[in-house]
């Protein structure tokens, strides 16, 4: 145990940025948080401000510090999670980066993905290296674009001027000096995010990345999850403070949640969800869609690798309900809306936004809301779209229940949407299986305060985060078999009318 008393967690998100301080029990002290514009340029395209993101760090920093009337000195360790994928190329010469970083979510890189795909092996080039398909998630062929199509960031990039990062690798390098001095390292879960590093020795693929014309002196150093990486530069908020974890938030979540042996699972429900389930010291091909990722390396120990369900859109959906269609005012309307109707009156929304992600991996899939008749209201397409998170996540863990050759008996769930009762016991409902819910929901930011806290000894190590876990609440499966195979085949066929919609 520490003199200090608290770890921090710096989440940086898709749609927010959020600092939350922990007390050794896994209590929050104190939380900062801040959203960050979110960018369409045109259909396909996401892009976040990346300056924006690194002042919101530092005021929601400032706000967690200040509601806890805490010193940087009370700060024993920092950890950061950060939305994966997510491409940010900067000049380390004056920190400024030379694009908007390119989020997970766009679809932009879907051509440089065909041009691989066609030197041969197609979608499954690299995946025995690196564990993934080509997909247009994933960061490396987004740092491609940008050198092909910012004036002058090739050049720049071969003269060793330029660096990238996931936004852990961008805040990091922020937080400990920026242009004087700060430190290029991300950890082996954002690295196994870029189709760049090989996932047996967990470093870069000098051949993938000479394929994808990117100079290996853009790329960060590769470290493990747990371990001081530097300390907050002078004269800032957390001046001399260890930043001691980085763990991708999918990642996080897992390690917050406590999925410490082989076949634990958890399911997070944020923009996406994302369901992991540990695989143990070796990394395990998937033959159903999964992604074969790094869970987390604890120091110098062996790596614990994952196979991961990605799901592009579910809160996102929400969201967009209430931004662009405007049937919501707020996010947790929702909830009343779907109430106000018995069922989806027929309906299924299939929200293939950024194409589709596990298990379809199709780039050329568009959304689709089907089954409409006179009879369906704004509440069918409420409840419609909630059902969208259950089935899809159904389809998810049928992939790693055929992957595994073991049935999964239960599901821990996390993120924000797990709020929604109604939502859950459907979801209990169309699994088939109890979905469980843990007293400190905040996983995400709990994983990465772990990491950092082990590294520094204010935790001994994963029995404190089993210790810490509690079970909240469970929802058991009530429906009878015949109507979740009913409806399930349903959004099957609603699935299929999303493809072949790129010309
Ligand atoms: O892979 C994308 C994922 O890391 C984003 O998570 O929670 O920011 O939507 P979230």
């Amino acid at each position: 145990m520490s003199d200090t008393k608290y770890v921090m967690a710096i989440d940086q998100g898709t749609t927010s940025t959020r600092a939350i301080i922990f007390d050794q029990h896994a209590n929050i002290i104190a939380t900062g948080q801040k959203e960050h514009e979110q960018i369409f340029p045109k259909a396909g395209w996401v892009e976040h401000d990346a300056a924006e993101i690194w002042v919101n760090v530092r005021e929601v920093v400032g706000q967690a510090l200040g509601r806890a009337s805490l010193q940087n000195g009370d700060i024993a360790a920092v950890g950061i999670t950060n939305q994966r994928e997510t491409a940010v190329v900067w000049d380390k010469r004056t920190g400024e980066p030379v694009y908007n970083a390119i989020v997970w979510q766009d679809t932009r890189t879907q051509k440089i993905c065909d041009e691989l795909g066609a030197l041969g092996g197609g979608a499954e080039r690299y995946k025995d290296r690196v564990g993934l398909p080509l997909a247009t998630y994933f960061s490396g062929p987004k740092i491609r674009w940008i050198l092909d199509n910012v004036e002058g960031a090739r050049e720049k990039a071969e003269a060793g001027h330029l660096a990238f990062g996931n936004t852990d690798a961008w805040v990091l390098w922020n937080m400990t000096g920026g242009p004087d001095g700060g430190v290029h390292v991300t950890d082996v879960t954002n690295a196994s995010r870029t189709m760049l590093m090989n996932l047996d020795s967990l470093s870069w693929n000098e051949e993938i990345a000479g394929e994808m014309g990117i100079p290996m002196s853009m790329l960060p150093e590769i470290r493990s999850s747990s371990e001081v990486y530097g300390q907050g530069r002078e004269k800032g908020l957390l001046a001399g403070m260890p930043i001691a974890g980085i763990l991708g938030d999918q990642q996080a979540a897992t390690f917050g949640q406590a999925c410490f042996e082989v076949g634990h699972a958890k399911n997070t429900y944020g923009t996406g969800n994302f369901m992991l389930i540990n695989t143990g010291t070796s990394p395990v091909p998937s033959k159903n869609g999964l992604l074969t990722t790094v869970c987390y390396k604890i120091g110098d120990k062996d790596a614990v690798y994952a196979l991961e369900g990605s799901i592009a859109v579910t809160g996102s959906l929400v969201q967009w309900l209430r931004d662009n269609l405007g049937i919501i005012s707020s996010a947790p309307e929702i909830e009343t809306l779907a109430a106000s109707v018995e069922d989806n009156g027929g309906a299924y929304f299939v929200p293939a936004f950024s194409g589709l992600f596990a298990p379809y991996w199709r780039s050329d899939a568009r959304g689709a809301l089907v089954g409409l008749t006179r009879y369906v209201n704004k509440g069918h397409i409420a409840r419609a779209a909630l059902e969208a998170t259950a089935f899809q996540t159904r389809e998810v863990l049928d992939a790693m229940n055929a992957d595994s050759g073991v049935d999964l008996t239960e599901l821990k769930v996390d993120g924000g949407m797990i709020a929604n009762e109604a939502l859950m016991q459907f979801q209990a409902d169309i699994l088939g299986v109890d979905v469980v819910r843990p007293k400190i929901a905040e996983t995400t930011a709990l994983g990465a305060a772990y990491a950092a806290g082990i590294a520094v000894g204010y935790w001994s190590g994963e029995q404190d985060v089993i210790d810490n876990w509690a079970e909240d609440k469970r929802w058991t499966p009530q429906m009878d078999t015949d109507e979740r195979d009913r409806q399930y085949r349903l959004w099957k066929k609603a699935v299929t009318k999303t493809f072949d919609w790129v010309d």
